[in-house]
C-alpha cells in the first residue's frame, strides 16, 4: 500500500534519492506519488503526479526540487480518487504531510477546522492532519509541541512524516502503520519499509506503537506515546535480503516462483534439528498445546489459505482442534478464549492491519501468540510472543507465491513437531514425514520444468474464459481456493474455488461448455470421489483440467477416460501433495495474465502490504 521515504541531509539535495527510494516501494501498489522539499529559503515546494513514479520523475526533471530536507510518498487511494489533488504530500505552505493508514475521525476534524476557516483542497483524510498541525502552530506552538498535540487528536492508524516551513527538521510518527528511522553519517532517513531505505543505510531503528520522532541532519530523538524521550534498539538489516533485481526473469513473480526450490529448502532446514533432522521448535519456548485443546490460526488472503491447509494437517496427525479464522472476522467476533491458549498468526509481510489487530486482540485475551512471518523486523514479529520465520527473502510480486509455499513447509514441520510431542505419530513415522518434506524442493523443481505445458493450458483453456472454477477435497480444497485467488487477482478473470463435494449444492448450476473446471485430485483416499465430481462437470460440457499425480493418471487412463486434460504433479504425500499442487496453480495464473497483457507484478487495485483494514 502507501509508502513513505524522507531524507534530511547536511549537504545534498534529496528529491532524486527520495524518488529512487519510492521506486523500491512500487511493489507495494500505488496510484499516485509525490515529493516535497524545504527550499534554501525555507519554503515548502511540492511535486505530485498520478500514475507511475516515472511521471513524478519527469515532473521533477522539468521543475527540479533543490531542498536538502524532503518527504516522499506513494499513495494507494482510500479517501478520494487517484487524482493529483488527493496525492501526497498535502501542504498548505506551512506544513507538508505524507501519511500511510486511515484517520478515522477525519470528518469530525475537518468539520471543526473548516469552522475555523481552514480551507481544504482534497478529499483525503490526510489533509486534516495538515490543518490540525497548522491550527496548533497558529496558537504559537513550536513544531514539536504542535505535533504532540496533533497526535493526541488523531484516531485510526497512521505512519506520517511532516515538514515545517522554515524549519530544519522532519517529524515522523507511527500508530498501527510501520515506520523506521535510518541512520546515516551525514543524513537521517525515515521509511515505511526498510526496503526503500536499503540503498542509503543498513542501520535502522524501528519505531514502536505510538512513538514519534524528530529528525535533524545529524541526530534523532524518539518519544513514546506519552511523549517521554525513549531509546529504541538499532537493527542492522541484511542487505542480501533487499535485492530488487529480476535476475533475467520477465517479472518478479516468475523469479519468485522459480526461487521456491531454494527458499522452501532453506525454510525447511531452519525448522529441523541439525543432528536428529526432526522438526524442532523448542528454542521458541512455545507452551505445550495439549490434545483436544483449541488452536486458533488467523491470517488474511493467501496466508489464510495456508492456515486452512494446516488445519487439515494438524487435525489428521494430532488431536488438536484447529480453528482457522480470517483476521478481519476474528478481530470483531466474540469468541471464547481459554486463558493461556495459543494462537498462530500467518503473514508474509508481518504488517497486514487486520492480522496485526487480531494478534493484539488475542494478546489482550491472554493468548500466547506465535507469528509465522517472512519479515523478521515486522510489527507482528515484534508483537508476538514467539516468531517462526519463513526464509523466502523479499517477495516483490504483489501475488504471494514463494511466501505461501514457505508458510506451508513451516506448518508441515510444525505439525510433525506437535504430533511427535503428543506421540500421535511414532518416531519412524515422523522421520518418514521429514523424508517426504526434504524431497519437496526437488519436486518443485520438476514442476517448474513443465512451465511450457502450463502455458499451453492457459492459452488453450483459460485466457478466453469468463469464469473458471477450481475444485478439490481435503487439503486440496484450500489449494483450489488459492488457484482461483491467484487467477482472479492476476488476470481479472472471474474464478471461484469450491470443495468438490459442494458442487451439487449450488455451484454446478454455473457449469456449461464455456466454463473450464480445474480439478485437484492427486491419488489418495478422496481420489475416487473427486473424480466423480470431475465426471459430473464434464457431463455438463465443462472442460476439465485434471491436476493429479502418476497414480491418479494411470487410474484415469484405466477408466478409458479421454475427456479430461491431465497435468501431472510429481508425487502424492500428506504434505507434498497440496504444496506441489500450488505450483501449477501459480504458473497457470501467471501465464494467463501474461497472455491477457495485465500487470503481473502490480495487478490493478491491489497492494502488497495491506496496512489499512
Ligand atoms: C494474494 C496475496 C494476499 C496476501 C494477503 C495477506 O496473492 O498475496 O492475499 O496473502 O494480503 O498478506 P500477508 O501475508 O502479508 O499478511
Amino acid at each position: 500500500m502507501c509508502g513513505i521515504i524522507a531524507i534530511i541531509s547536511q549537504n545534498q539535495p534529496v528529491s532524486e534519492r527520495i524518488i529512487s527510494g519510492l521506486k523500491r516501494l512500487e511493489y507495494r501498489g500505488y496510484d499516485s506519488s509525490g515529493v516535497a522539499t524545504i527550499t534554501p529559503e525555507g519554503t515548502i515546494d511540492v511535486r505530485r503526479a498520478v500514475g507511475k513514479i516515472a511521471s513524478l520523475q519527469a515532473l521533477v526533471e522539468q521543475l527540479p526540487l533543490t531542498g536538502k530536507i524532503g518527504i516522499g510518498h506513494t499513495r494507494w487511494a482510500t479517501h478520494g480518487a487517484a487524482v493529483e489533488d488527493n496525492a501526497h504530500p498535502h501542504s498548505n505552505g506551512r506544513v507538508a504531510v505524507v501519511h500511510n493508514g486511515i484517520i478515522e475521525n477525519f470528518a469530525e476534524l475537518r468539520r471543526e477546522l473548516e469552522q475555523k476557516d481552514h480551507v481544504f483542497s482534497s478529499q483525503t483524510d490526510t489533509e486534516s492532519i495538515v490543518h490540525l498541525i497548522t491550527d496548533f502552530l497558529d496558537q504559537g506552538m513550536r513544531p514539536e509541541q504542535a505535533m504532540k498535540e496533533t497526535l493526541a487528536h488523531l484516531e485510526g492508524a497512521f505512519g506520517i512524516a511532516v515538514l515545517f516551513q522554515g524549519e530544519e527538521l522532519i517529524i515522523g510518527a507511527r500508530k498501527g502503520s510501520p515506520l523506521a528511522v535510518g541512520l546515516g553519517d551525514t543524513e537521517m532517513y525515515l521509511g515505511s519499509d526498510a526496503l526503500g531505505l536499503a540503498p542509503f543505510t543498513d542501520q535502522m531503528v524501528y519505531l514502536e506503537e505510538g512513538d514519534w520522532v524528530i529528525l535533524r541532519d545529524n541526530s534523532y530523538q524518539i518519544f513514546n506515546a506519552q511523549s517521554e524521550p525513549v531509546e529504541r534498539a538499532k537493527t542492522l538489516i541484511a542487505a542480501n535480503n533487499m535485492s530488487l533485481a529480476k535476475d533475467g526473469f520477465a517479472h518478479f513473480m516468475l523469479k519468485e516462483i522459480f526461487e521456491q526450490p531454494s527458499v522452501v529448502g532453506q525454510t525447511l532446514s531452519n525448522c529441523l534439528d541439525p543432528h536428529s533432522r526432526l522438526p524442532d521448535f523448542s528454542g521458541l519456548n512455545l507452551p505445550r498445546i495439549e490434545p483436544f485443546q483449541r488452536l486458533n490460526i488467523i491470517a488474511c488472503g493467501t496466508s489464510y489459505l495456508a492456515a486452512m491447509v494446516a488445519k487439515y494437517w494438524l487435525e489428521s496427525l494430532t488431536d488438536i482442534h484447529v480453528n482457522v479464522d480470517i483476521a478481519s472476522e476474528f478481530r470483531y467476533r466474540r469468541t471464547p478464549f481459554v486463558n493461556g491458549g495459543v494462537a498462530v498468526f500467518i503473514s508474509q509481510s508481518g504488517e497486514t492491519a487486520d492480522t496485526l489487530a487480531a494478534m493484539t486482540h488475542a494478546k489482550e485475551n491472554g493468548q500466547f501468540c506465535i507469528a509465522v512471518v517472512n519479515v523478521a523486523t515486522s510489527s507482528m514479529a515484534r508483537l508476538a510472543d514467539a516468531v517462526i520465520l519463513t526464509d523466502a527473502g523479499a517477495e516483490i510480486g504483489v501475488a504471494s507465491t514463494k511466501a505461501f509455499t514457505c508458510q506451508l513447509v513451516v506448518l508441515a514441520a510444525f505439525t510433525v513437531f506437535i504430533a511427535l510431542q503428543h506421540g500421535s505419530v511414532t518416531l519412524e513415522q515422523g522421520q518418514q514425514f521429514v523424508e517426504e518434506l526434504t524431497h519437496i524442493p526437488s519436486q518443485i523443481q520438476d514442476q517448474l520444468h513443465h512451465k511450457e505445458e502450463l502455458q499451453q493450458l492457459a492459452q488453450a483453456y483459460l485466457v478466453h474464459a469468463r469464469d473458471i472454477l477450481y475444485i478439490g477435497r481435503g487439503a486440496h480444497y484450500p489449494i483450489a481456493l488459492e488457484g482461483a485467488l491467484k487467477l482472479k487477482e492476476l488476470s481479472y478473470i472471474h474464478a471461484e474455488g469450491f470443495p468438490a463435494g459442494e458442487l451439487k449444492h449450488g455451484p454446478i448450476a454455473l457449469i456449461d461448455q464455456d466454463v473450464p473446471v480445474i480439478v485437484l485430485a492427486p491419488f489418495g483416499p478422496l481420489f475416487d470421489k473427486t473424480i466423480s465430481n470431475a465426471f459430473e462437470v464434464a457431463a455438463r460440457g465443462a472442460k476439465v483440467i485434471l491436476v493429479t499425480d502418476k497414480q491418479g493418471k494411470s487410474a484415469v487412463e484405466r477408466m478409458g477416460q479421454q475427456q479430461f486434460t491431465l497435468f501431472e504433479v510429481s508425487t502424492a504425500g500428506t504434505f507434498s501433495s497440496p504444496l506441489l499442487c500450488a505450483i501449477p496453480m501459480q504458473l497457470m495464473a501467471y501465464y494467463t495474465a501474461l497472455l491477457k497483457g495485465t500487470d503481473v507484478d502490480q495487478p490493478r487495485n491491489l497492494a502488497k502490504s495491506v496496512t489499512v483494514e
